[in-house]
């Protein structure tokens, strides 16, 4: 039913055009404080087993409503958003706004924050700066911020919050960081009522690592989620969440993609990425991030390195064949790096 709503609201979206006003188109430890925590931010989980799948191969068509021309995605609500931005978790305040200005200058427009990174302060000079230079406008930017877990039970301030340190009139999407069964479904509808009033675009939800937890949310909400923020990357592909989340219209964006902070070179010395990695003269870290594109993941690199930055967003220029797509399919591990 729900999956009949969204298709019909897509293609009447696509009818009108335009959809999506214009045309844009973790201390942070990342851990909440209940129910499952840990301080340092490196696990294992078992959870996602399903060996198909969604189409991993060709491209443009692999991931439905991904447009690697337009590099975005279609929301579930109409709304075009980028599907590679700038991950800011461990980052300074200053690191954040150098980090956020270099990549709009290069060409991103997604920028990934949470108010749990303490840098959302950071984030938003960033995004002044370049709008100040010129580089972007405001409306060509989708800045994403998380609300934290310990919000929860007012998570009306904790937008006006996030609003404040950001800088910003609107967030274009908001995510609740980690699922809470406790209190997140109070802190989803306060996420709703600042959508009734302008306050955020989008909503969605990150951490929710099974289809009953997810359903548990949905079903209690009047918006479905947008988005969801999970560890997904080459060793970890999600395949049974995103699976589930495709009856919804709900799209996965990946934490983590290249592995997470003191995790990358185990994914860039993978034996099958280096390999594609000098067939196509690329880097390891972007025939993984070309992947996360082609699998229909929205993908949100972390960088303070100007070079990575730049490297990170050339992408576009190639793309990986359908034989390549299935070998990156086989490197499931089904296995997270993150202990939360
Ligand atoms: N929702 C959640 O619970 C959650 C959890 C974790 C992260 N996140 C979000 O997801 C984003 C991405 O995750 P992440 O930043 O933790 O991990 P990541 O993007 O997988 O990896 C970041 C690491 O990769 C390195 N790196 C980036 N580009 C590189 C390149 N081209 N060559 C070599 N090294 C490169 C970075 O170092 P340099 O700084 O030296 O480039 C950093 O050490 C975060 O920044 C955050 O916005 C969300």
């Amino acid at each position: 039913m729900r999956k009949t709503i969204f298709l019909a609201a897509a293609v009447l979206c696509l009818l009108l055009s335009g959809c999506g006003a214009g045309n844009t188109k973790d201390t942070p430890d990342e851990t909440p404080a209940a129910p499952v925590q840990t301080p340092a931010s490196d696990e294992t989980e078992v959870s996602d087993n399903t060996p198909a799948g969604p189409p991993a191969g060709s491209g443009e068509t692999a991931a439905s409503g991904f447009d690697l021309e337009r590099r975005t995605v279609l929301l579930n609500n109409g709304i075009e958003m980028p599907i590679l931005g700038i991950g800011t978790f461990r980052l300074s305040n200053e690191q954040a706004e150098n980090s956020v200005y270099w990549a709009l200058r290069d060409g991103y427009r997604l920028i990934d924050t949470a108010r749990i990174y303490g840098n959302e302060e950071g984030v938003g000079r960033g995004i002044r700066k370049a709008i100040d230079e010129g580089l972007v406008t405001r409306e060509e930017i989708f800045v994403t911020t998380k609300m934290w877990t310990d919000d929860f039970d007012d998570g009306a301030a904790a937008i006006d919050a996030s609003l404040r340190r950001l800088g910003l009139d609107y967030i274009d999407l908001m995510i609740l960081h980690h699922s809470q069964p406790r209190n997140d479904v109070a802190a989803y509808r306060a996420m709703e009522q600042a959508v009734e009033d302008g306050k955020l675009r989008s909503i969605g939800l990150s951490n929710y690592y099974t289809p009953d937890d997810f359903d548990r949310l949905v079903n209690a909400a009047a918006i479905t989620p947008a988005l969801l923020q999970n560890e997904t990357h080459p060793y970890h592909q999600s395949t049974e969440m995103k699976d589930h989340l495709a009856q919804y219209g709900t799209v996965m964006e990946s934490w983590f993609p290249l592995g997470g902070r003191g995790n990358t070179q185990t994914l860039f010395n993978d034996e099958t990425i280096s390999a594609i990695a000098a067939a196509h003269g690329k880097t390891s870290a972007q025939i993984i991030l070309r992947w996360h594109l082609q699998a229909g993941n929205i993908a949100i690199p972390g960088s303070s390195n100007e070079d990575h930055i730049q490297e990170n967003y050339e992408i576009f220029d190639f793309e990986l064949t359908d034989e390549e797509m299935a070998q990156m399919t086989a490197l499931d591990k089904n296995e997270r790096f993150a202990a939360y």
